[in-house]
């Protein structure tokens, strides 16, 4: 089967250039959060559909948009109750089809996201699970086990879920079922072939709507290995040999994606994929690769703190790894599972583990320790003029273009991340860069809707909000604007060539004469020579102040 793109859903970019993925800058949509057309407090699609002008106009090639499939919402949608239709409180399947021709019709492509290694506990597969029983066909499209002790009122292992607390839960008939998440997310089964077929259906239903690709949660789990006896908790973490673990980056894994394969090539152009795998860095490759799912994120630039070194390594190793795989690289600050990056930065350096530095910040409040806004903004502009000069592609986190903060002072109240209820104490959740977007200065919502916002918006927001920002000179998102719209006019081969010179400084050139050159210091540098296209900060005296980035056109 061969599905063309609908050519009343032009692109003005190459329609059918297979490779359009390569150094895209995509922007990840959080549908609940990012414009709310129908003021229910909850985003929708119209609210995306309304919202094009401005996606066009902040210079993207595609979006991806996190789950807006029927949910119950234990996991912020990524508990998905039908792969095939929309949440009826984000819209329907005509305002979709709508939405992706509005977008093709800006340039802009779309990914949708793809939920395989758990479904909602309310989808119909798992309810018909409950009902059949033990032993069932039904049964075998998820992980049941009986449990131990006499009367199995033991979980079969005792392993912990992702989200804390136990990840098997026991239902009426005695029976456990295994979920790596919450307990709203069972596990499937993806030595089924019913499962496998299942999921190659909903590539194709969407591939068929005009959706240009997917981005695979949690890609490296799927397969497991779980034989009659399970080991302890205890026995997994002891297990460091790449690829044994039973639950996470098995080899059979990449079985699914070469399968896969075979459904994105139906397609003209072939239908992408990137791969959430937080596997170590040498297991990358192979979701990477043309056999598998041809990109997956790279999140080591969201781990490490602003310095120069740090950075150095992880570019150059990526660099390389891409190289290995055949596939481009990848380049991620935020999405909507971190401390946002304009926080983080705001925050002393720990040693390449800023992630875990910003959740433990969460934890006292966002009081401690005192985070220095204006610095941490300066650092995150910075690092985004300097990943939008990389080779590869560059994702970006609605909200990162108008620089907001992370939302650290939530009500307990208003929480809703499964996170801060499974584990009391020890990680308040992902709600804080989840919080709606400010769209006006003033409003309800701050123009994210008429009916408010579903998680509180700080009274910050009001002057970080796009009318804020929009056409105010040095503003955050006009900076985005800017450097969207160069990049895409001095995009070139996937390759950069080093200038050496001082150690808090990370300055190379691309093929093409363009120069990135970021100082993560604090004293001022001269910058190379060539005509100055764009800095991430004014240039008092000419020369590079610290944290900023400055890009440079020389002749080549
Ligand atoms: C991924 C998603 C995250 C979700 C988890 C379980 O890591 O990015 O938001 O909670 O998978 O689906
Ligand atoms: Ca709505």
């Amino acid at each position: 089967m061969t599905s063309d793109i609908d050519p009343r859903q032009p692109l003005t970019h190459q329609p059918l250039d297979p490779t359009w993925w390569r150094q895209a800058a995509v922007y990840q949509i959080y549908p609940r959060s990012f414009a709310d057309a129908n003021g229910d407090g909850i985003g929708d699609l119209r609210g995306i559909i309304s919202r094009v002008p401005y996606l066009e106009r902040l210079g993207i090639d595609a979006v991806w948009l996190s789950p807006f499939y029927p949910s119950a919402l234990a996991d912020g949608g990524y508990d998905v109750a039908d792969y095939r239709d929309v949440d009826p409180r984000i819209g329907t399947l005509d305002e979709f089809d709508e939405m992706v021709a509005a977008l093709h019709a800006a340039g802009i492509r779309v990914i949708v996201d793809i939920v395989p290694n758990h479904s909602s506990d309310q989808h119909v597969w798992f309810q018909e699970a409950l009902a059949a029983g033990p032993g069932s066909p039904e049964r075998a499209r998820y992980v049941f086990r009986d449990g131990l002790g006499p009367d199995g009122s033991q979980p079969p292992a005792d392993w912990e879920s992702m989200f804390g607390g136990l990840a098997w839960t026991r239902v009426p008939d005695g029976q456990w079922y295994l979920h790596l998440f919450a307990k709203e997310q069972p596990d499937f089964n993806w030595d089924n072939e019913e499962v496998r077929e299942d999921f190659r259906r909903t590539l194709r239903f969407w591939s068929d709507r005009g959706v240009d690709g997917f981005r695979i949660d949690v890609a490296h789990a799927l397969a497991k290995e779980l034989g009659d006896s399970l080991p302890t908790q205890a026995e997994i973490d002891a297990i460091t040999e790449p690829g044994a673990h039973p639950l996470w980056d098995r080899d059979e894994v990449h079985e699914v994606y070469a399968d896969w394969r075979k459904v994105f090539d139906e397609y003209t152009p072939p239908r992408i994929a990137v791969a959430e795998a937080w596997v170590t860095t040498p297991r990358r490759p192979r979701y990477a690769s043309a056999e598998g799912l041809g990109q997956a994120f790279n999140f080591d630039l969201l781990e490490a703190d602003f310095d120069a070194g740090q950075f150095r390594t992880i570019i150059a190793d990526n660099l390389a790894l891409s190289a290995a795989s055949g596939s481009s690289t990848t380049w991620v600050f935020s999405n909507h599972d971190v401390v946002r990056h304009a926080t983080r930065y705001a925050l002393p350096a720990r040693n390449g583990s800023t992630a875990k530095q910003g959740r433990d910040w969460l934890l006292s409040g966002g009081t401690e320790p005192v985070a220095d806004v204006a610095l941490g903004l300066r650092r995150a502009r910075a690092a985004t003029l300097l990943m939008l000069g990389l080779p590869g592609s560059a994702y970006l986190y609605q909200g990162e273009e108008l620089g907001l903060p992370e939302v650290a002072d939530i009500p307990a109240a208003e929480r809703q991340d499964p996170t801060f209820f499974r584990s009391p104490g020890v990680d308040v959740g992902r709600d804080g860069c989840r919080v709606p977007l400010p769209w006006t200065r003033e409003g309800t919502s701050f123009g994210f809707g008429d009916g408010g916002a579903h998680l509180p918006q700080p009274r910050t927001f009001g002057e970080l909000s796009v009318q804020a920002q929009d056409g105010a000179p040095g503003s955050t998102l006009e900076l985005y604007r800017a450097a969207l719209a160069l990049r895409r006019e001095l995009q070139t081969d996937e390759t950069l060539e080093w200038v050496p010179g001082r150690a808090d400084v990370l300055h190379f050139t691309r093929p093409n004469g363009w120069h990135v050159m970021t100082n993560f210091g604090t004293d001022a540098v001269p910058l190379p020579d060539g005509e100055v296209l764009l800095t991430s900060e004014p240039l008092p005296g000419g020369v590079l102040p610290g944290a900023t980035t400055a890009w440079v056109r020389a002749a080549v």
